[in-house]
């Protein structure tokens, strides 16, 4: 399978190309306007053939796909054009700018009908994946709520306090993963607290169409080197939480133990612990950017695969509009079924 691949900066050649090639992808072209970038994808990939422009590598000769991670107006612009020429689509997150971006990008996928695959990794994370199946099992019982919180630092906003970044590239993911665990949203309403210009605290209250309440907290104000991801979700007599994607703990119902001189852990009912073993020789990717990948290789191949396409991306940008229309208006947004 032959790719071509656009933007070549920090997430490109750090986390995909090299995860591409181990699924045994070809990248046959490349494209950085910027001359550090190409050189550094050009060793990633040295038998691509380089390009400043996009146009120009989408109408690169035998190519079965293209995968852009540039930024969102970017995105937005390249994926139709992409499309258009009947080449399926890996886009990085977020999906465009807007929804109405995301959603342009829809109508191109449905014209060329040609699959259009949203960086979402979240979905892929083992520790993530694990969570979210046992949720499903029945003995978990109906989804009662979501309580999470998920951090960055005010470092990229450095003499800049314009959120939109923030936004665009940090709270979109759990605009994916929140729905993602617990089924479609009605409405959101966003309080913030901002403490410094910079640092900003962001308080969603999301409703779930099946009734269950979930809460998360975002915000720019903890440090990038040190991990705050965490999640729970709530079933009966149940909940799997998951710690900075590297531990999942699924809790049930034990018996007491005070008064039984015999007390030991059951198999059935004491809480159960995963976490990835970085002892193994082998190049794991627990965050799930290979996980993802691969199914975008296969629905390439025409086959199906359980991955976040154009329409979750859609509907992604529609909460994120929504977030941000209720951090300005401080009401509760609806969200269309
Ligand atoms: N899923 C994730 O976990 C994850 C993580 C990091 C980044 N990302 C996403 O990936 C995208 C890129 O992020 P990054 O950190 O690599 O940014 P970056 O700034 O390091 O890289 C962007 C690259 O795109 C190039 N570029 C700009 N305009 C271009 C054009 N018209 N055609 C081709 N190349 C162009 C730039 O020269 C640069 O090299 C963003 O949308 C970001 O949100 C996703």
């Amino acid at each position: 399978m032959k790719l071509g691949w656009i933007g070549l900066g920090r997430h490109a050649s750090q986390m995909l190309l090299p995860k591409l090639a181990g699924l045994g992808a070809e990248i046959a072209a490349v494209c950085d306007p910027a001359p550090d970038a190409l050189s550094r994808g050009r060793l990633l990939a040295p038998a691509a053939t380089p390009y400043t422009r996009a146009r120009d590598l989408l109408a690169h000769p035998g190519l079965d796909a293209v995968g852009i991670a540039v930024g969102p107006a970017v995105h937005a612009e390249l994926a139709p054009l992409a499309l258009a020429r009947g080449l399926p689509v890996f886009i990085e997150k977020p999906p465009g700018a807007t929804a109405v971006q995301a959603e342009a990008i829809e109508a191109a996928a449905e014209r060329a009908r040609k699959p259009a695959v949203v960086g979402f990794m979240k979905r892929h994370a083992t520790a993530n994946r694990i969570a979210w199946n046992a949720t499903r099992q029945p003995e978990f019982g109906a989804l009662a709520g979501f309580l999470g919180h998920y951090m960055t630092a005010p470092t990229y906003f450095q003499g800049n306090p314009d959120y939109a970044g923030f936004y665009l590239h940090h709270c979109v993911h759990y605009l994916d993963l929140v729905p993602w665990l617990m089924g479609p949203l009605s409405g959101l309403r966003v309080r913030k607290h901002e403490t410094a210009p910079g640092r900003l605290l962001l308080h969603l209250d999301m409703d779930c169409r099946s009734g269950a309440l979930a809460t998360l907290a975002m915000g720019t104000l903890q440090s990038r080197g040190a991990p705050v991801e965490w999640w729970q979700v709530m079933g009966d007599h149940r909940r799997v939480e998951v710690r900075n994607v590297t531990e999942v703990r699924y809790v049930r119902d034990p018996a007491f133990k005070v008064d039984d001189p015999d007390a030991t852990l059951t198999e059935a009912a004491d809480t159960l612990v995963w976490e990835p073993n970085p002892t193994v020789a082998a190049d794991e990717d627990h965050k799930g950017y290979r996980a993802l990948l691969k199914g975008f290789l296969a629905r390439v191949r025409g086959e199906a695969a359980d991955v976040p396409e154009i329409g979750d991306g859609v509907r992604a940008m529609r909460r994120l509009d929504a977030m941000r229309r209720s951090i300005d208006t401080g009401d509760r947004v609806a969200l269309e079924a």
